[in-house]
């Protein structure tokens, strides 16, 4: 369904690591949709080259960085603003890993220097990225900025571990970011709380497939998968979304306000 929502529109768009990853879905939909981008993520994770493909299914060109590194933030923007003929309209921070759930660290034994690097490439960067775009003055005036986040930054979800407090710093900096952007650029600044979603970073949690299916049980609209995600964030990209900033915007199917759904009570009847 194109409606040129993005036409003329131009960003960069971080972490599509393979066609499961969400922000892959947003590349392919945001392209639909009419809109010109950059392709990144961490030289590491081109070693697999699966983002050449998205970049030749949406016409992109890919840019490397590790988004904890300031010289490869500020040569990709430099390099994006000169591909893209122009300042950014949106950004998408689709990034997240935690060496503690990665090496199964319980969250009572955390060891703190991968805390650090976790909390740096999931959390921190996000303001990284803001801060490069800021002092290059990158943004056009009522552009978009958008991260992904996780409920685990409201509620406790003891398998997502660390990760939990990176999502809560996450969020804290979409809305003491999104504040100045807002005053300076009429730019916005939100997260998507989004639905657990079978990806790599996803999948890497303990006991996910538990976590997804009593997700979907708990869930009135059931889950919201990547496609969903990708079509929440290109209205998000649109111009249709302009004054929506400095909020986390729950997008799982109702998961968030549910109680108790009749689906897992009855689970309980049974036993
Ligand atoms: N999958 C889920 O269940 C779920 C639910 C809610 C929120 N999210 C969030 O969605 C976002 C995208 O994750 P995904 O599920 O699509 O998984 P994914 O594994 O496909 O994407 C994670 C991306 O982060 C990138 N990355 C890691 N370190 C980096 C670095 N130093 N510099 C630049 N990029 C780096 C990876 O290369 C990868 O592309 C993450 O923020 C994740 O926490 C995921």
């Amino acid at each position: 369904m194109a409606n040129n929502l993005l036409a003329g529109k131009k960003g960069i768009i971080f972490g599509a690591l393979n066609e499961d990853s969400i922000a892959w879905k947003i590349a392919e939909k945001a392209h639909e949709q009419g809109a010109q981008f950059v392709l990144t993520n961490a030289p590491v994770a081109m070693r697999m080259g699966e983002i050449n493909n998205l970049a030749a299914k949406t016409g992109s060109e890919v840019i490397p960085a590790d988004a904890t590194n300031m010289d490869d933030l500020n040569n990709l923007f430099e390099k994006a603003e000169e591909a893209l003929g122009g300042k950014l309209d949106f950004i998408l921070h689709s990034i997240g890993m935690s060496i503690n759930v990665r090496k199964g660290k319980h969250y009572t034994e955390l060891n703190y220097g991968w805390l650090e690097k976790g909390w740096d490439v999931s959390a921190v960067s996000f303001h990284r990225v803001m801060q490069v775009a800021w002092e290059r003055n990158a943004m056009n005036d009522w552009g978009s900025i958008l991260a992904l986040t996780y409920i685990a930054a409201q509620r406790t979800f003891p398998d997502y571990n660390d990760m939990a407090d990176n999502k809560a710093y996450l969020e804290s900096i979409a809305r003491s970011f999104g504040y100045h952007w807002g005053v300076r650029n009429k730019v916005r600044v939100n997260t998507i709380s989004q639905s657990p979603t079978p990806t790599t970073a996803g999948s890497g949690v303990k006991g996910f497939g538990g976590f997804i299916n009593y997700a979907e049980k708990m869930s009135p609209l059931g889950n919201a998968s990547a496609d969903d995600c990708a079509d929440y964030a290109i209205s998000m990209f649109s111009d249709l979304t302009r004054k929506v900033t400095m909020q986390n915007l729950f997008h799982d199917g109702g998961f968030s306000n549910t109680g108790v759904s009749d689906a897992i009570i009855e689970r309980f009847e049974e036993d």
